[in-house]
């Protein structure tokens, strides 16, 4: 069921597609990003319910589809459901959106509907601020991924396309459930990858500190469970042992972010750099703003840093 009317739009509409789109920061963030880049400041949320009825992705596509001045949508926890419900109404979709079988940017480009999966390119974009590629050659350091969902693949994808020396030196993922470990195995054996990577089925957060245990000084943990926001807590214990010099992201950048906590507490002792999910925020939908409207949006430099300060001050 769709919580909003889908009435045409009398100005040209930016859309977002999630579970509650209303509690979103991009309601506030959007509008003062619109203002600056001077395009519509209309933004309109599009609730479905999660694994929702195929018929109602169908409708929705339709809709942003034949409706003049809907220009595009962003879409979220719906990626992959709305993907296989309307796949034959896209023109052209991007080869990650092939790949990874979802769509994350719905946009319209010479009477074309047009998909791309953007969370290679924007998680990529948000790990290379954290750390400069050469980081990863000059350190050997590996990386351990919480969570075998959509973001934690699309990371290993933009990673595996890295040169020598600018990768980590290897991937461990964990996830509490067999499925996403799978999918992910599937995917990465039907693509190069020159990164080595042991996947651990983890039910309990100490299996989890477990795998962080192996990791090398200088390496990255990543928390790609939800845990923190989606649901409460964290997919570690307080007894965890970060790496030395190491770096604690998590995806998150609101909730209870108790991994972050458990980093902070371990922050002195083991000089570890700590980082949240507000970079991957904005560059996950500038990506996306910049399809659907048409723009070249830079990724750095002065520009993105205004970007980036216009968000956080609408999101306060
Ligand atoms: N900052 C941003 O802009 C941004 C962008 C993308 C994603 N995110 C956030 O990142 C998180 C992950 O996103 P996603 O799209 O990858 O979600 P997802 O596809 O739902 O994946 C989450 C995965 O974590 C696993 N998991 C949950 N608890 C666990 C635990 N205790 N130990 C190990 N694995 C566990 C889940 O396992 P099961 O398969 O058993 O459920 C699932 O496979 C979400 O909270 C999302 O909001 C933030």
């Amino acid at each position: 069921m769709i919580s909003t009317e889908l009435t045409p739009a009398a100005e040209p509409a930016f859309y977002f597609v999630g579970v509650t789109t209303g509690k979103s920061s991009i309601m506030k963030v959007f509008p003062a990003w619109a203002r600056h880049l001077g395009i519509s400041e209309c933004i309109r949320g599009i609730d479905c319910k999660w694994h929702d009825d195929p018929e109602v992705y169908r409708t929705v596509v339709d809709f942003l589809k034949h409706d003049e001045l809907s220009l595009g949508a962003l879409v979220t926890t719906h990626k992959l459901d709305l993907l296989k419900a309307s796949r034959d109404r896209f023109e052209w979709l991007d080869p990650y959106a092939t790949q990874l079988e979802e769509v994350s940017s719905i946009s319209k480009r010479d009477g074309q509907l047009r998909g791309h999966a953007k969370d290679p390119i924007s998680s990529g974009l948000s790990f290379d601020a954290i750390k400069p590629g050469s980081y990863w050659g000059e350190t050997g350091a590996e990386l351990c991924l919480l969570g075998a969902g959509g973001s934690s693949l699309a990371l290993t994808i933009h990673l595996m396309k890295q040169e020598e020396g600018k990768r980590p030196s290897k991937i461990y993922v964990t996830n509490r459930s067999e499925k996403r470990l799978n999918e992910m195995k599937e995917v990465h054996s039907k693509m190069d990858c020159p990164i080595p990577v042991e996947y651990f089925l983890c039910p309990t957060p100490e299996q989890n500190d477990a795998v962080v245990a192996k990791l090398k000084e200088g390496s990255m943990v990543i928390n790609a469970t939800g845990l923190g926001k989606d649901a409460p807590g964290s997919p570690l214990t307080n007894a965890v042992s970060f790496p030395v010099n190491g770096i604690a992201w998590d995806f998150n950048y609101r909730g209870d972010l108790i991994f972050m906590d458990q980093a902070r507490a371990q922050q002195e002792a083991k000089n570890l750099q700590i980082e949240d999910g507000w970079v991957y925020f904005v560059h996950g939908w500038l990506c996306v703003i910049e399809e659907v409207f048409n723009l070249d949006i830079p990724s750095s430099g002065p520009e993105f840093d205004r970007l980036c300060d216009i968000a956080a001050e609408a999101r306060k």
